[in-house]
């Protein structure tokens, strides 16, 4: 319909995604715009609790987040992407070169944690507790990147999602240790409201970023396959 047409070449996206999910969005949009030049994006980037805050206000067209904990019939929630969770160290780290850690080689380690209303908080204290182990908190960072940081400079160890290391899988100082249980495979999920009827807009780039997928965990595989090249190498 030339109505349709219409839209796609003058309409607006309003993107809500967790931290994790940055590291990915911008490139799928990316693409998107290249498609379709003439829509204009906003892209929110927060964490968890955040992002579950917004879609219950309505705030954006469209959400990559992983599933909300109570089933919402009226959020439709649509599987996406994997969101593998790594332990991080420093490169010169002593467990760096070993395979198959057991996970209470980690209680004695400082940990640093992302702030409250992270999911990937949730899931470390979450994989601690069932490992009967009290994390060493050293401290406390809202931010990945930050994180990285703080690992390099000696702060501790962390968790952090793979995605988020893509550009360090080339060699920036992060280690990933090979902990049993990890990594934790959690999922992102496209979620939007069922009552309210998708924009063309938004129905368009929930195809494109679903066709989008096997290209992301194409280079998932390939920082996986990186870093486990550089524990061979350290061995
Ligand atoms: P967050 O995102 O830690 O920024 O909340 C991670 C997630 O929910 O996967």
């Amino acid at each position: 319909k030339l109505s349709d047409l219409k839209g796609l070449k003058r309409g607006r996206l309003r993107l809500g995604v967790v931290t994790t999910a940055k590291y990915v969005a911008p490139e799928i949009l990316g693409a998107f715009c290249k498609k379709y030049p003439g829509i204009e994006v906003s892209l929110g980037v927060t964490n968890r609790e955040h992002i579950l805050e917004r879609l219950m206000g309505h705030d954006d067209d469209l959400y990559v987040a992983g599933q909300p904990r109570e089933v919402n019939e009226q959020i439709e929630c649509i599987p996406f992407a994997p969101n593998p969770l790594v332990v991080v160290a420093r490169i010169d780290h002593p467990l760096a070169c070993e395979r198959d850690i057991p996970i209470e080689a980690l209680a004695g380690e400082s940990l640093i944690l992302r702030e409250p209303g992270s999911g990937i908080r949730d899931a470390v204290v979450k994989c601690f507790e069932q490992a009967g182990l009290t994390p060493r908190v050293r401290m406390q960072l809202g931010s990945n990147e930050a994180i990285k940081h703080a690992i390099v400079g000696g702060l501790g160890i962390s968790v952090l999602s793979l995605h988020s290391l893509r550009l360090e899988s080339a060699g920036g100082g992060l280690a990933l240790l090979d902990v049993q249980g990890f990594p934790i495979m959690r999922r992102w999920h496209l979620l939007h409201w069922r009552g309210r009827e998708l924009s063309l807009v938004a129905r368009t780039f929930l195809d494109f970023a679903i066709a989008y997928e096997p290209e992301i965990a194409e280079r998932l595989r390939n920082a996986q396959a990186a870093f486990d090249q550089t524990r061979e190498m350290l061995r």
